[in-house]
């Protein structure tokens, strides 16, 4: 591991929440004041929940506001349109767009949609978009079972960009549930890839639960490997995990 990587282990996940909240919030208002936009990179699942309701709740108490802020998520679900309510982009609506002050021309997320030709070029734009924004300044992170960030399953370099990816067999097990069976879950998505996530200029990633002990050990001890693509934060200036009690329990 190297010294640049740090691990916070907080009793629970509210805590860990409430505490990356207020950083967030207070990287955000640092920003603003500097008089540009600050740039967020987002991500989906469980695990960021009770993350976005903590910046809901900052926003609702007047500490935060999105209206300076410009995000780009991670991933999409390739097939699926952004009214499906498994789509990242139904997600991102519902559980913080909605109810924060962000301008909906701010918000990037892939679109899962694109198909045959036109993808390699949705994604190259999605790259020049986040170049133009200058940048993530913030870039939130949750693992997978595989350990991938984003959905870089193993063997994503780490040098790969947004793109097209196939999601690994653990991944759409993990899915499974949500999607009311394992054949409902899309088999490929487009996602950030290692190199895009890793030009951040500050990352966190989150892990809850005991289910997720083993591949946060293996991402922050393990070798440096594009088959656990967290690994590759090992050699990230600023990345922080923040684990509750059971994810840091193999540590
Ligand atoms: C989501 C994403 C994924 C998830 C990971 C963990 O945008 O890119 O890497 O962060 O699959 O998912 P949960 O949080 O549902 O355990």
């Amino acid at each position: 591991m190297t010294e640049s990587l740090s691990v916070r282990v907080f009793a629970d996940r509210s805590d860990a929440c409430r505490t990356l909240a207020a950083e967030v919030a207070s990287l955000v208002r640092r920003i603003n004041d500097s008089g540009r936009p600050a740039v967020l990179g987002l991500a989906t699942g469980r695990t960021p929940l009770p993350f976005y309701a903590e910046l809901i709740r900052l926003h609702r108490e007047g500490e935060l506001s999105f209206s300076k802020v410009i995000t780009f998520n991670l991933d999409e679900y390739l097939g699926l349109p952004g009214t499906h309510p498994e789509s990242y982009r139904a997600f991102m609506q519902r559980e913080l767009f909605a109810q924060v002050d962000i301008l909906p021309e701010n918000v990037h997320i892939p679109d899962g949609m694109v198909a045959g030709e036109a993808l390699e070029g949705h994604c190259g734009a999605y790259e020049e978009a986040i170049r133009a924004a200058g940048g993530i300044d913030f870039q939130l992170l949750g693992i997978g079972r595989t350990g991938h960030i984003g959905f870089n399953e193993p063997g994503s370099p780490r040098q790969s960009r947004t793109r097209m990816v196939e999601l690994d067999p653990v991944t759409r097990q993990d899915a499974a549930p949500s999607f009311g069976g394992l054949e409902q879950v899309p088999t490929h998505a487009i996602s950030m890839g290692c190199g895009t996530i890793l030009e951040a200029r500050k990352i966190a990633l989150l892990a809850w639960g005991a289910g997720k002990a083993a591949i946060v050990r293996e991402a922050l001890t393990g070798p440096i490997s594009d088959q656990v693509s967290a690994s590759f934060l090992q050699e990230h200036p600023d990345a922080t995990f923040y684990l509750d009690a059971e994810a840091g329990s193999a540590l």
